[in-house]
């Protein structure tokens, strides 16, 4: 077993972790006590680790078996487990969201490092969707416990604004199959038992009310999410490795580099399919199983 230090970043969310180098094998007692630390502190931040994809994907892969890069992006060539998240290609998400929530098994957590970071900004923001929940009022938490909101890749992308041939081009890629999952507004942590929000970015509406309260709820409820509290930020060096895990947060990268280049490659976690306070599973609305993206 090796014998890391870990550091809390954040009262509520995000730990440092150092003493472990990740280019090396983890034996099974560092791997559970890796996983433990991910299921409390929700992120975990490894600075200097200067992995390869390969690394990287091993490393992941011993949180669980992986999923293909994405349901409708193509991986990085020869890598299928490896989604490149780039500045130049696009890849500014600017929006607060939880990975693939739009099918029914969304990632279990997802890691991220860094090859390219500029000398400033672009730093990634996770939040802890679980101390969110239990700082809802009584009365909204109760409530929330019973809706279920339709999550969806079909999403308004371009909120308003007239989208450029390559950022259309993009959103053509992203929802050339279309998803729709209803997923508990409160899910019940598969390893944990605690309860956390279950929105973000891709949940559209909630289940049986009109489209203009269900706007406002979901905003309501979110802001929960996002209170400064319940934020860690991550100011990347070259060779940080980022794991996070995507039942209990909701991340975000603000778009605050210029036209600086910034590139980092993610490597998911497969996930389980969400349950509720009630113990019902998620349900597909529109679309397929994904079964190509979670295996
Ligand atoms: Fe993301």
């Amino acid at each position: 077993m090796t014998a890391f230090e870990l550091h809390k970043v954040g009262g509520r969310i995000g730990a440092e972790i150092t003493g472990i180098d990740l280019s090396q094998p983890l034996d099974g007692q560092t791997v559970t006590a890796l996983n433990d630390a991910l299921v409390a502190h929700k992120a975990l931040f490894f600075r200097g680790q200067h992995l390869d994809d390969q690394g990287q994907t091993r490393f992941a892969g011993y949180f669980g078996p992986l999923t293909t890069a994405h349901p409708t992006v193509p991986s990085l060539d020869g890598q299928p487990n490896v989604l490149a998240v780039d500045s130049e290609d696009g890849g500014r998400a600017n929006q607060w969201h939880t990975d693939v929530t739009f099918v029914r098994t969304p990632p279990k957590a997802s890691t991220l490092r860094s090859l390219v970071v500029p000398p400033y900004g672009g730093n990634t923001l996770i939040a802890d969707a679980q101390a969110a929940y239990r700082d809802l009022p009584e009365q909204l938490r109760e409530f929330a416990d019973r809706l279920w909101a339709v999550h969806t890749n079909d999403y308004d992308y371009a909120q308003g604004k007239e989208l450029d041939d390559a950022e259309a081009e993009r959103r053509a890629v992203f929802t050339s199959r279309t998803y729709r999952t209803a997923h508990p507004v409160v899910r019940v942590h598969p390893e944990s038992g605690e309860r956390g929000l279950f929105i973000g970015g891709f949940a559209e509406r909630i289940l049986g009310l009109p489209t203009g309260a269900s706007h406002d709820l979901l905003r309501t409820l979110q802001s929960y999410v996002t209170r400064p509290e319940n934020v860690v930020r991550w100011r990347w060096s070259v060779g940080d490795v980022v794991l996070f895990d995507n039942r209990s947060t909701q991340h975000y990268a603000p778009d605050d580099y210029d036209d600086l280049p910034r590139r980092l490659h993610r490597v998911t976690v497969a996930g389980d399919v969400p349950v509720g306070v009630s113990g019902e599973p998620s349900y597909i609305v529109e679309g397929d199983d994904a079964a190509h993206y979670t295996g």
